[in-house]
């Protein structure tokens, strides 16, 4: 679905990521393990079109999208939670979930459909939409940061380090959520980063680690493929 060819990415003239070459697969949850600093987050707005890249080229469903700006490729089914989470607080949270869809102009009957489902995979985010988004716990806001992610993202779903900080109840109830996703949707491509793998359980299809700006394959290291 998603083919990312030899991008390289540089802010403020350091290197930040190196010839990353992987495809993000339809139907599967890929890991990005990768220490602090290690380029995780740039990869995912890399994907996203929130930060250009300075080589290589981003593929979807074979066109190049490499110059797209983010809001077109959330037109084609990109969604994506950034670690910091970032609702709007003068807005509820049925409102934050509902933004990314009116921004694509999409219909009210589409809205409330694509709302529906992503209750069902969020049961806990349905007693928090008449709320503030400023009155949400951090392990609530990670909640509906995947919420407005699932709104837009119908093809791929980008997740920066959901788990990381989550109290375990939360933190069961995310994996849950993912879980049923995986049901749901199961031609849905879920792309996780994570600093500590173990957070991530037995969620993983897939893991690639990322090491200073560099991915490999980490089951190519262990010699299971
Ligand atoms: N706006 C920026 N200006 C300068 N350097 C940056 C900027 N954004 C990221 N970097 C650098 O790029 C590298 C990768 O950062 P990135 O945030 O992608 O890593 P990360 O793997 O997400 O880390 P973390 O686990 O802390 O979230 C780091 O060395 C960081 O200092
Ligand atoms: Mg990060």
């Amino acid at each position: 679905m998603l083919k990312i060819n030899q991008v390289s990415t540089r802010i403020a003239g350091i290197t930040v990521l190196r010839k990353i070459q992987t495809e993000f697969k339809a139907g599967s949850l890929l890991a990005v393990v990768g220490r602090n600093g290690a380029g995780k987050t740039t990869l995912l707005r890399v994907v996203m079109g929130l930060i250009p890249s300075t080589e290589g080229t981003l593929e979807f469903d074979g066109d190049d999208i490499t110059t797209q700006p983010g809001y077109m490729r959330s037109g084609l089914g990109i969604g994506y939670a950034p670690e910091d989470r970032v609702m709007f607080p003068t807005f509820t949270v049925e409102e934050n979930l509902r933004l990314p869809c009116d921004v694509l102009g999409l219909s009210k009957a589409e809205i409330d459909h694509r709302l529906e489902r992503t209750l069902v995979v969020v049961p806990q985010l349905k007693e928090m939409l008449p709320r503030s988004g400023s009155a949400l716990s951090g392990g609530q806001g990670k909640m509906a940061a995947l919420g407005r992610a699932l709104m837009a993202g119908t093809r791929l779903v980008l997740l920066d380090e959901p788990f990381q900080g989550l109290a375990p109840v939360l933190a069961n109830q995310y994996a849950e959520s993912l879980r049923r996703l995986r049901d749901m949707a199961p031609e849905l491509c879920v792309v996780v980063t994570e600093s500590n793998r173990s957070l991530l359980r037995d969620l993983p299809d897939d893991t690639l680690t990322l090491e200073r700006g560099e991915l490999t394959h980490a089951s190519d290291a262990a010699g299971a493929h």
